[in-house]
């Protein structure tokens, strides 16, 4: 048995998030936790609201709502869907928690103590209206490239240039429109990160077998261009991780915050010191995960998370934990992901194209997506969304192959035998194949989880379901019942076993339906079949067990046109 800890790039709190967001962390995460679980291994399963930075205080004016108000109400929001869709963490946590100041600020104390703090004069734009500095989103004014008036501060949205906020033609404030705008000197804290060049990067070659996709992120901003520069971890905004040093000011600093992207990972280790507060345990009880004098030499650490996260966690944040020069638990592997489209384009938040995690759970269960979007992850290249594509997996995958056999073998054994699992009979040569047949597609399907080869593994999932069918298609014990009622007793009892069998081992993707099937097989033995021919002598003649409702409903033709209609536009 292993130590386990998976964390999942936090969603950030403006907003929810849709299928692409959800596929390209959360999901994958859960996935594996649960079969790291389900393996019997110690596992903690780490994610939390990335609450910080303009895009929340943008979010909180456009609500209507004070920002602290915003972030609650929209964890909350959150957390429902992320039960909707079945995330089993650990805890979920928040980045503007107490734990995460107080860590974040210890971190900041530690840099600033091994000299990889320095400040930095820089000029930035002052509104004298809104009495603040504002930060490069926060104003608005003309592209001086393409004339489009509303461009911000950071990049025209309309020819894609990236700018400077002193760059913009007519600048005003996008809080109050105020154009009594005043370019002043500001200080700010760098994380000299240049320093630890060399050693990131024999840290990064130190890796074994990390995806290709994320080592290559991270050599391209090693060394392209200037290599690792030195960034600004500070910015002039209310809302965040106040600029102190374990509850001293930092002179200079007043009225700063942390950079959104300084704290948001800090916040995997004080969402778990949450979860530790949480359970009434004390700090033993997550630093064993997180520190390596404390227990954690032996956790394996795996994160998940979109492409465009990779910098950010194979060099800033490992500068962060590296520079502080205290012994915590580094990521021992990163699996990234590409992005997933959407019918034809880009699933966009700000033009609301695409289904959204609410949308999503409002027409079909959960385990109809997650089941879609695993078996189509964006893995080696970006992957697309369509609605015929969708519609067709679920009606053959789900429905067709598993929900089909579950269906007819417990319908057949209740019209000929009663709902229990019936008695006499023996197995032969076809059985015994079938068993050979499940054990290799089992054992390839156990590699490819613990490899995380996310779409290979539900390759061979959805061969194990096959494999069942193939041999209902064959052995036809409806048939077999007429001239060998025995025979065909003892098939039908090794069916409904597979059918228990299946819910074990599909459970890390559709783990609602695993969980209905196996309540009406009226069983809670979840282990693992380390041996096939076992677990499918599990449930015992005279064993009762339910009908299922339908598991899987099919899609419609009719379904998926209104469906496609409805998603393609604005939210
Ligand atoms: O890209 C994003 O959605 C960020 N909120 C991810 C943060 S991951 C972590 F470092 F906190
Ligand atoms: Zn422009």
């Amino acid at each position: 048995m292993a130590r386990i800890l998976i964390t999942s790039a936090l969603p950030y709190i403006n907003g929810i998030k849709h299928l692409g967001n959800l596929v390209g962390s959360q999901l994958p995460a859960d996935l594996y936790a649960r079969y790291c679980r389900a393996r019997g291994h110690e596992v903690m399963f780490i994610c939390a609201t990335d609450e910080h930075g303009t895009p929340a205080e943008l979010a909180a004016a456009k609500a209507g709502e004070a920002v602290d108000a915003y972030c609650a109400r929209m964890h909350a929001v959150q957390t429902d869907l992320a039960r909707g869709f079945a995330l089993s963490f650990d805890h979920y946590g928040r980045s503007s928690s107490a734990r995460n100041h107080a860590l974040t600020q210890h971190l900041a104390a530690k840099l600033g103590e091994a000299g990889l703090i320095e400040e930095v004069a820089e000029k930035q734009v002052y509104s004298h209206t809104d009495g603040r500095f504002l930060p490069d989103r926060y104003i608005e004014g003309t592209c001086p490239n393409c004339g489009y008036e509303r461009a911000r501060g950071d990049q025209c949205e309309n020819c894609t240039k990236q700018l400077d906020p002193t760059d913009l033609i007519n600048p005003r404030s996008a809080i109050s429109g105020a154009t009594d705008l005043e370019v002043r000197e500001t200080r700010h804290l760098y994380l000299r990160q240049s320093k630890l060049r060399d050693t990131l990067d024999q840290w990064i070659d130190s890796q074994q077998g990390w995806p290709v996709l994320t080592t290559s992120i991270a050599k391209k901003w090693l060394h392209d261009g200037d290599g690792l520069q030195d960034r600004g971890i500070t910015r002039d905004l209310d809302w965040g991780v106040p600029v102190q040093f374990e509850g001293a000011p930092w002179q200079g600093m007043e009225g700063k915050v942390f950079y959104v992207w300084f704290d948001a990972p800090i916040e995997y280790i004080a969402a778990t010191a949450e979860w530790a507060d949480a359970q009434g345990l004390d700090d033993s009880a997550w630093r064993r995960w997180w520190r390596r004098d404390e227990g954690a030499e032996d956790v394996r650490y795996v994160q998940f998370m979109g492409k465009d996260n990779v910098p950010f966690h194979t060099l800033s944040f490992p500068a962060t934990l590296i520079g502080s020069a205290e012994p915590w638990k580094m990521v021992d592997y990163i699996k990234s992901f590409n992005y997933l489209n959407y019918d034809g384009g880009q699933f966009s938040t700000s033009l609301g194209r695409g289904v959204f995690m609410d949308q999503a759970l409002s027409i079909l269960p959960s385990d109809y997506w997650r089941w879609w979007l695993l078996s189509h992850a964006p893995e080696n290249s970006d992957s697309e969304f369509t609605w015929e594509n969708f519609q067709s997996s679920v009606n053959k995958d789900l429905a067709d192959v598993l929900g089909n056999l579950v269906s007819r073998v417990t319908k057949f054994c209740r019209s000929k035998f009663g709902e229990t699992v019936p008695t006499g009979g023996t197995t032969g040569a076809r059985e015994d194949q079938l068993i050979a047949d499940l054990t290799t597609r089992l054992r390839a399907y156990e590699t490819h989880m613990e490899a995380m080869e996310i779409r290979k593994s539900a390759g061979e999932l959805r061969a194990l379901w096959v494999l069942g069918n193939e041999y209902l298609q064959e052995a036809a014990p409806w048939s077999s019942f007429k001239s060998d009622p025995d025979l065909a007793a003892a098939q039908i009892r090794l069916a409904l076993n597979l059918i228990r069998f299946y819910a074990v081992v599909s459970q890390p993707f559709i783990p609602e339906a695993s969980a209905r099937i196996m309540a009406d097989m009226q069983s809670d033995n979840w282990s693992w079949p380390a041996d096939v021919a076992a677990a499918l002598d599990t449930l015992k003649p005279g064993h009762a067990f339910t009908v299922p409702e339908v598991l899987f409903a099919k899609i419609t033709d009719e379904q998926r046109a209104e469906w496609e209609a409805r998603f393609a536009g604005q939210r």
